[in-house]
């Protein structure tokens, strides 16, 4: 359908569908020795090229960037594509007027249908572009849950989340009455599925719960908790923002009715994300703002709505970075999904083996499904003076509560520090980090506190 004259592929497109990764078997292949292959094969030095700010230097040492939990870097194909697109391309999104007109909203709509390849949704229909995750579940709260959510209904969300899958919800209950129900976690930060099935019952409306937790990073039985709601006649949203750049989502296997993520967590734009909504359910939805690009007709009396997902997007939208992300998802899936996820879980089982590995360290959040973070506390020592310890090395972690204070308290933690993987780390930057940190446990490195 797209007739925008970008062209420039770095890798062939590896189109993989209805992968489905489970993680014991994953590891078992681990401990048989095919991990290793798997970390030897995969061509991290070449991806690291595309990468260049992984050049950077900060403070006189090589960048190691371990904040991906927090945003991912941006390849230059999505920076060439930015760039394209205000050179050639750049107008507002209305096909019929001109030229430049047409080959945005080419671009535009091709984009909208990478996000719904990539999420293997049924139709690019499905899709609203939003500003990231936390704009998509409040437009998911204004909209279907006002409509269909009255008061003593009841919400269920996780310990896990993250506060943008907590406060739009609380919104939503002090505006109806509605009640929200909170499924607690083991000790290792896994949902307990047993108190999952006891909330569940006949006022059950909707079920909100992260895919993978940003602040200690299990991935959740999303499966066993959408079937189980359907049962009750509920609804799910799933929270994909720390899934999306780790693992293959199929929103028809999964039959959830919502899914949302932020584009920069998948090495595209900031400002961009998408809303994955089933196309029976975004029909019946009511608009959730009002402007142009979302009406068919406006008299003083009376205004008609243009279909979904048109509805949804009004005024003018993020093009630009609409366009970037649909280049980072070409991006990542040149490189294959699956290959990713390998990698990447190979790499997050020899960072943690290694941690623990140095005196008084803990790792918080220890389920067996899980990928990309690494939060822990180090002994005798506050989380921002290792985050600063680690910046005088070049290395950028995270410190604080991770805009998850619920799971953490739930440890008893105020914050944790918290390095995260992306695929364009190695097992060096992992043996670097775990130097600083043996380091400044023996006391022989010095605190560098900037608060
Ligand atoms: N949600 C982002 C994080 O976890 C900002 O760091």
């Amino acid at each position: 359908m797209t007739t925008n004259k970008w062209t420039f592929h770095p890798v062939p497109l590896i189109k993989e569908r209805n992968l489905d990764y489970r993680i014991r078997e994953v590891k078992a292949n681990i401990i048989n020795g095919i991990g290793e292959d798997h970390i030897k094969s995969f061509p991290v030095h070449t991806i690291r090229k595309d990468f260049p700010i992984l050049s950077e230097k900060i403070k006189g040492k090589q960048l190691i960037w371990l904040d991906n939990a927090a945003t991912t870097q941006k390849p230059t194909y999505v920076i060439e594509r930015l760039k394209y697109y205000y050179l050639h391309e750049n107008s507002n999104v209305h096909r019929g007027a001109h030229t430049l007109a047409a080959r945005a909203t080419d671009a535009y709509e091709s984009a909208r249908e990478k996000v719904s390849n990539f999420l293997h949704a049924s139709s690019s229909r499905e899709i609203i572009f939003v500003r990231g995750a936390t704009e998509g579940i409040n437009l998911i709260a204004q909209t279907y849950g006002k409509q269909n959510i009255r008061k003593g209904e009841e919400i269920i969300i996780s310990q896990l989340e993250h506060h943008a899958n907590i406060v739009p919800w609380q919104m939503l209950c002090e505006e109806t009455g509605a009640i929200l129900r909170v499924i607690p976690v083991d000790s290792s930060g896994q949902i307990i599925l047993d108190e999952y099935n006891k909330l569940l019952n006949e006022k059950t409306k909707l079920v909100s719960i992260t895919h993978v937790s940003n602040a200690i990073g299990t991935i959740t039985p999303v499966r066993d908790i959408i079937r189980l709601a359907h049962c009750y006649g509920a609804k799910v949203l799933v929270d994909g923002a720390q899934a999306v750049s780790h693992l293959v989502v199929d929103v028809k296997e999964l039959d959830c009715d919502f899914y949302v993520f932020s584009g920069h967590k998948v090495y595209g734009p900031t400002g961009i994300g998408a809303v994955y909504v089933k196309s029976e359910i975004m029909q019946q939805m009511p608009p959730y703002q009002g402007g142009g690009n979302m009406i068919k007709d406006v008299t003083f009396e009376k205004t008609i709505y243009k279909e979904p997902p048109e509805r949804f997007e009004a005024g003018t939208g993020n093009i630009g970075d609409a366009i970037g992300l649909g280049a980072a998802l070409d991006y990542v899936m040149s490189i294959g999904q699956e290959k990713i996820f390998l990698y990447e879980h190979n790499l997050l089982e020899y960072a943690q083996e290694r941690m623990l590995s140095i005196p008084g360290l803990k790792l918080v959040g220890t389920a067996l499904e899980k990928t990309s973070i690494l939060s822990f506390t180090l002994k005798g020592y506050e989380d921002e003076e290792i985050g600063s310890a680690l910046n005088e090395e070049g290395i950028a972690v995270r410190t604080g509560h991770h805009c998850a204070q619920p799971i953490l308290r739930r440890f008893g933690l105020e914050s944790t520090i918290r390095p995260s993987i992306a695929f364009y780390n190695t097992r060096e930057e992992i043996d670097e980090m775990v130097r600083v940190l043996t380091q400044l446990q023996k006391g022989n490195s010095k605190i560098y506190l900037h608060i």
